[in-house]
């Protein structure tokens, strides 16, 4: 039987065990899926295990993603620019790793039938996903991207990878055609992020997060009559994408895989 991982820490409230043994089960596949909490001091073994065969692929998240790449022979070139690492197989005896949040957000948005071409958008947060969220704005072909982030130095370090982002100060929020969530602030139901929105109307609010499925981010950009999306589009399809290259198939994105995930 083949052996799958999600590896993080925490691990506990992951939700990709759920959608890929629901997934495996539908498709009949002879495999496990199972979350493992890591310390940092584990992954160089875990990734030998995959290159021994001993298990067929690694979902990354919080905090691994860029500290698993030492550890792997190669990077897929998504993998590279962002510096960010989700997925892990093994390829001609090779250990790769690759970034499906990139087409996990694009094809989120496609789903919000939102056309990001020629948008002004604006980021808040700096944390390990924005570099993936960066790429694939761009791959849209966005018009700018502002981040904006509570410790500016981080955002300032994005701006090396992607010299065409702008970085603002922490607290202002211009008019953008879309604003996206990307901090942490919201996963505790009574999160506030403190800041005046009222520039942003008739426009698009996203969150990155799904559980709680609507942030008072989301709430706020409903006041102001906005569009809302949470994140539970972009885990479902980073997870499809992962599937894909693990399993060579496509799974099924239906509405009993989207009430899977509602935990609230
Ligand atoms: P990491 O930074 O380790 O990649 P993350 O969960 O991906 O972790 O990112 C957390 C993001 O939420 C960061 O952008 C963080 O801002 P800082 O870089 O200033 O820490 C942001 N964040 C967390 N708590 C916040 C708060 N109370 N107000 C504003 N931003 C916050």
């Amino acid at each position: 039987m083949k052996k799958y991982l999600v590896i993080g820490n925490p691990i506990k409230h992951s939700l990709s065990p759920r959608l890929h043994n629901y997934w495996i089960k539908k498709n009949k596949i002879n495999a496990t899926y199972e979350k493992k909490k890591l310390n940092q001091n584990d992954i160089e073994q875990i990734i030998r295990d995959v290159k021994d065969g001993k298990i067929s692929g690694i979902n990354v998240t919080v905090p691994f993603k860029k500290k698993v790449i030492p550890y792997l022979d190669q990077l897929t070139n998504q993998a590279k620019k962002t510096q960010s690492v989700n997925t892990i197989y093994l390829k001609n005896n090779e250990t790769v790793g690759h970034n499906t949040d990139i087409e996990g957000f694009e094809e989120s948005i496609k789903y919000a039938k939102f056309d990001i071409k020629g948008k002004n958008i604006m980021i808040l947060g700096a944390g390990g996903v924005v570099s993936s969220i960066i790429f694939a704005l761009k791959n849209m072909g966005a018009l700018s991207i502002t981040i904006s982030n509570r410790t500016k130095d981080k955002a300032e370090k994005l701006k090396k990878i992607f010299e065409s982002i702008k970085v603002i100060n922490w607290g202002n929020i211009p008019s953008v055609d879309m604003i996206i969530n990307a901090t942490s602030v919201g996963l505790n139901a009574e999160d506030k992020i403190n800041l005046d929105f009222s520039k942003i109307q008739n426009k698009f609010f996203y969150d990155i997060i799904y559980n709680p499925s609507e942030t008072n981010f989301l709430n706020t950009g409903k006041k102001f009559n906005n569009k809302t999306l949470n994140g539970k589009m972009m885990f479902i399809y980073q997870a499809f994408h992962a599937f894909k290259i693990w399993h060579n198939l496509s799974p099924k994105i239906d509405n009993e895989i989207i009430k899977l995930l509602d935990n609230d």
